[in-house]
């Protein structure tokens, strides 16, 4: 018997997004955007919101998903129920208590009180930790027990795993240090180009690897894609390698000045960015042919032929889910274009005005977020026994949403302000966008809940129902 699906981890990572990370965003960006004042919270709220996002949104989704997901692949039928429930509530109450403690602590920096926030702050990291180290023991689980799939290395997904588990590891240290050092110093908020280098070493370890691995599997069958048929084991270490060179020089050039590194960083950059544009192209996920579709469906569906949509494996039982899933990969695909760009200009030291927030955004918010949802509105129901959705209809309504949501959030951000004031108002109206973001975010985030809500049951629940 396989793992009962853990809706639990699913509805915390939507609620958490709503209540906790999503509002600290749509608050910073509202007041930005509408020319409000930001106080003394600006920081610690942003890099709350950064970390709330990533470990409640992302990572709960990641290992929501993961652990029914992997455990299949891996055939791995003993996963305990009780470290899920264990994994899942250190998670929660660390997430929870650092919402709560970090957004009191901007407020008491001069204060005894200041103590009691930090440490609840301190309190919050150790069991986010723990809950990772959980998840960690279980991943690895998974790659130890994937052996059998080495032959096929069109179907190897363990190089990425590997990186998920360092990016998670790397993550949660650091954090923890940083929080360490923050506390000693009697600040509200991290060393910033600290944490933000966490942030980005999550993207690229954790982040991309899980979609690019959990993609490659479930995509082309969702998706009625071509079948794999170029080596992902090697492709995967070819990521692995680029990224490494990559953190191991910024890293380097952290501690020691040497006047070429930063153009061999922006190099390395492109470099990455490309190899992903590849692993877009090679998906076929933007770009399968009419021809190739056509084939498919001739000798993929046979007599079924009229059940299905048109080139999809369903008969919108899901609703448009495609729209999330394409719609991520063309975020993905439009912020690699502007990290090129952006890096190109700093190797000819030409001023783009491409702020790298942006391009996480289309990568965090866009892409990532727009995968998830894509991905749970079509593998969840199966995984729950639930089969399909009670109200498909509303999924292009949040495909629609969610799209207005990251433009309005990035394009102020990318675009360089001559560009923006060649429409008249049109640099005020990208500002005042960039303010709504973050509303049309959570308006989202209830369509997506609604959408999933009746299908988050267990498999014994349906059975009890009968
Ligand atoms: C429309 C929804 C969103 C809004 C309005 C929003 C708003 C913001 C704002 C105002 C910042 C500060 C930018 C700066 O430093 O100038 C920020 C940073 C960040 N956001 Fe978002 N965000 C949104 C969605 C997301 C999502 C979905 C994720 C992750 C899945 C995310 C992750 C991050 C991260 C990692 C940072 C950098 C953290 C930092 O500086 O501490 N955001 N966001």
């Amino acid at each position: 018997m396989y793992p009962n699906f853990p809706s639990q981890f699913i509805r915390s990572a939507i609620l958490i997004a709503f209540w906790a990370g999503i509002s600290l965003g749509t608050h910073v960006a509202f007041s930005i955007g509408f020319d409000f004042q930001l106080g003394v919270t600006f920081h610690a709220y942003i890099q709350m919101h950064g970390y709330l996002q990533l470990m409640g949104w992302a990572g709960l989704f990641i290992m929501g998903v993961s652990i029914p997901f992997l455990s299949r692949l891996a055939h791995l039928t003993s996963v305990e129920d009780s470290k899920i429930s264990l994994i899942y509530r250190l998670m929660v109450s660390g997430l929870i208590l650092r919402f709560i403690a970090h957004s009191f602590l901007p407020y008491f920096t001069n204060s005894y009180w200041y103590d009691f926030f930090a440490i609840g702050v301190l309190i919050s990291a150790i069991l986010i930790s723990l809950g990772i180290l959980f998840f960690i023991q279980f991943l690895s689980s998974v790659v130890r027990k994937m052996k059998p799939d080495l032959s096929d290395k069109n179907r190897d997904i363990r190089v990425f795993l590997f990186m998920n588990i360092i990016g998670w590891v790397v993550y949660a240290i650091g954090a923890f240090i940083l929080l360490i050092i923050m506390y000693v110093d009697g600040e509200a908020s991290l060393i910033h180009h600290w944490h933000l280098f966490l942030v980005d070493f999550f993207i690229l370890f954790s982040v991309f690897p899980i979609c690019f691995g959990v993609g490659l599997r479930a995509l082309p069958l969702f998706m009625r894609l071509t079948s794999i048929k170029w080596n992902v084991m090697k492709f995967s270490k070819v990521y692995f390698m680029v990224i490494i060179t990559l953190i191991i020089s910024k890293l380097y050039y952290y501690n020691v000045y040497i006047d070429w590194f930063p153009k061999m960083i922006s190099i390395i950059h492109i470099i990455k960015d490309i190899l992903i544009i590849w692993f877009i192209y090679k998906l076929n996920i933007l770009f399968k042919s009419k021809k190739h579709r056509e084939i498919e469906n001739k000798e993929g569906r046979g007599h079924d032929k009229k059940k299905y949509r048109d080139w999809l494996p369903d008969n919108g039982e899901f609703g448009k889910f495609e729209w999330l899933i394409q719609s991520a990969f063309i975020w993905l695909l439009i912020g690699l274009i502007f990290d090129i760009i952006s890096q190109i200009g700093l190797i000819t030291k030409i001023q783009m005005g491409i702020g790298i927030d942006g391009v996480r955004h289309m990568w965090l918010a866009g892409f990532v977020s727009l995968l998830i949802m894509g991905m749970a509105v079509r593998m969840i129901p199966g995984m729950t026994g639930a089969m399909k959705l009670q109200k498909p209809s509303r999924v292009a309504f949040l495909a629609i949403i969610m799209n207005l949501s990251v433009l309005f959030r990035t394009i102020s951000i990318v675009f360089p302000e001559l560009v923006l004031n060649s429409v008249p108002y049109g640099g005020i109206i990208a500002t005042r966008m960039f303010g709504a973001s973050g509303m049309l975010f959570l308006t989202g985030l209830v369509v997506f809940y609604t959408i999933l809500k009746p299908v988050l049951i267990r498999k014994d629940e349906i059975q009890e129902s009968i």
